[in-house]
């Protein structure tokens, strides 16, 4: 078991630490924004779900391949979105890494600290080869978002993901870790 909390990074403005039992209220109210749910892979029937996925976060190692590791996004006090991270199990030096923040603290650059704070945890700590995004083609806040922070377009996925009951195309944003060293 970690002693809490466990910070993943510090930015301008934000402390980035893993996702505990007490942040389930919040986070559940969050993601079940409909602007934050629709595009979103993970939305907690229950602050309970929400729970019990820290909890499982708990047993395991941070980088623990094939598991989305829950940080939020602590900005004095207030809880104001999350990111996550998912090594992935056939290449350990790749990780697919996605954002959720709340609407009411979308459009102050928020997403763009904790994605920059993320990335820069991921090759540094965890000597990452390279960084994914998955994004669906309609979701235009979140493709600004990921291209500001570095990322280049590879790919326009034809029906590639099964998504709320149907296929969906999907849009594949990468960063290799030496063009992030480039950019810093
Ligand atoms: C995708 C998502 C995280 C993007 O969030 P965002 O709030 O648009 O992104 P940022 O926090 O970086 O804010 C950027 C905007 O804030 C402005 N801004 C204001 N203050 C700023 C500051 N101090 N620093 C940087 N930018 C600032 C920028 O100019 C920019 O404005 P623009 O978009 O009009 O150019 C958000 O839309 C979201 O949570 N969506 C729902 C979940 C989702 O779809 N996640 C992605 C799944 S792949």
């Amino acid at each position: 078991m970690p002693d809490y909390p466990v910070i993943i990074a510090k930015t301008e403005r934000l402390t980035m630490r893993a996702m505990e039992v007490k942040d389930a209220p919040e986070v559940y109210r969050y993601r079940n924004q409909p602007d934050v749910m629709i595009f979103q892979g993970w939305t907690p029937q229950s602050a309970d779900e929400v729970k019990a996925y820290a909890e499982s976060m708990n047993e395991r190692a941070i980088a623990a391949a094939g598991h989305w590791y829950q940080v939020v996004l602590d900005y004095q006090g207030i809880i104001v979105g999350d990111v996550a991270f998912c090594i992935e199990t056939e290449h350990e030096q790749q990780a697919e890494l996605g954002i959720a923040i709340d609407t009411q603290y979308q459009k102050l650059g928020f997403a763009q600290e904790a994605t920059r704070g993320l990335v820069d945890y991921l090759f540094t700590t965890h000597n990452l080869h390279r960084i994914h995004v998955s994004i669906d083609p309609q979701n235009h806040a979140s493709r600004k978002l990921i291209e500001r922070c570095g990322f280049r377009f590879e790919g326009h996925l034809k029906k590639a993901v099964w998504f709320k009951g149907q296929w969906c195309d999907d849009l594949i944003l990468a960063i290799l870790r030496e063009e992030w060293q480039q950019q810093k």
